[in-house]
């Protein structure tokens, strides 16, 4: 039994092969209309999500297939007390596949052990969002024809961001990739993925509080939201809340073939008057996160091995 908990649960070769497939989807998406006819997702979030809840669902209703499943762990069994274990059980009754969200860092793979239908990390607290990651693949992919030789800047709330996490995880797999972490100094990346993540990759690193000074340098800026719900108390994040924020001004200083990405939402950070400027990408990112989970459904349900290995060769 497949699961996708945490990036590295896919090798290098299964994860391009997803991404190879979202493409392929994105451009022929009929093909695809009938491929998960009789199957069942299950959405299970006990936080809130607009984009990855509703991509799931609209992912698996485009394969042809059906969603059942909560938004919220008030409308569940989980309100009065019932386990992440024993829902996992529940569930595998119900569905051939699960997205879990969970504030919870953890909680899928607590899921995973108990289910016996593939589950997927849709985000786990500050932790990881591994579906997010390969959203962020394919439009890079898209957008530059190579993730090989970026130079990337990760800008905003990289401490709680779990989006960042699992990028910075999966950019490590390929090559001549740079990093510039742009954060003020108390949202900087947890000392882990530092230490385990970035420094043995032996790719060059530089965190820095200015985006100003290093936005010429990029092929991509990430921008992120800095995570209110994450923090302890209301006076830092109103503090630290408007850190960064992307604007016109800022834009003139980036390449003409510089992409903004955001996995979204967004408050502050970035400008309104950004969104018509051609290298804002982040709206395409959402829409890649169908094709992406449309793919990711195929892959773990095996469906793309038994049909549709053929079409892609
Ligand atoms: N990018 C993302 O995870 O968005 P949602 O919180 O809306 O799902």
């Amino acid at each position: 039994m497949r699961h996708l908990i945490n990036p590295l649960d896919f090798t290098k070769e299964e994860t391009d092969k997803v991404i190879k497939l979202a493409e392929d989807i994105s451009q022929n998406i009929e093909k695809y209309s009938h491929t998960c006819a009789g199957k069942i997702l299950a959405t299970l979030f006990y936080e809130p999500s607009t984009r990855t809840r509703l991509s799931f669902e609209s992912a698996m209703m485009r394969l042809g297939g059906q969603v059942l499943g909560f938004s919220s762990a008030q409308s569940s069994s989980a309100s009065k007390g019932e386990s992440v274990a024993d829902t996992a059980r529940m569930i595998s009754c119900y569905a051939d596949i699960v997205a879990m969200r969970h504030y919870k860092e953890g909680a899928p793979a607590v899921a995973a052990k108990f289910a016996s239908v593939p589950i997927v990390n849709a985000g786990d607290g500050g932790h990881q969002h591994p579906t997010q990651t390969l959203t962020d693949l394919l439009t890079i992919q898209k957008g530059r024809g190579s993730i090989d030789g970026i130079t990337i800047g990760l800008c905003g709330d990289l401490r709680f961001g779990r989006t960042v996490h699992s990028l910075i995880q999966s950019l490590v797999r390929y090559q001549n990739v740079r990093f510039i972490f742009i954060s003020p100094k108390e949202l900087t990346l947890p000392d882990y993925i530092i230490e385990e993540v970035v420094k043995p990759s032996g790719f060059p690193y530089r965190e820095v509080s200015s985006m100003e000074d290093v936005i010429g340098e990029l092929d991509v800026l990430y921008m992120t939201r800095v995570q209110k719900e994450r923090f302890f108390n209301e006076e830092d994040y109103v503090r630290l809340k408007d850190s960064y924020i992307l604007d016109h001004k800022k834009m003139a200083l980036g390449k003409d073939s510089l992409m903004v990405m955001h996995p979204l939402p967004r408050v502050n950070e970035i400008a309104v008057e950004v969104d018509k400027d051609p290298r804002a990408v982040y709206f395409k990112q959402a829409q890649n996160g169908v094709y992406v989970r449309m793919a990711l459904i195929l892959s773990l349900l095996g469906i793309e091995n038994e049909i549709l290995e053929d079409s892609l060769c």
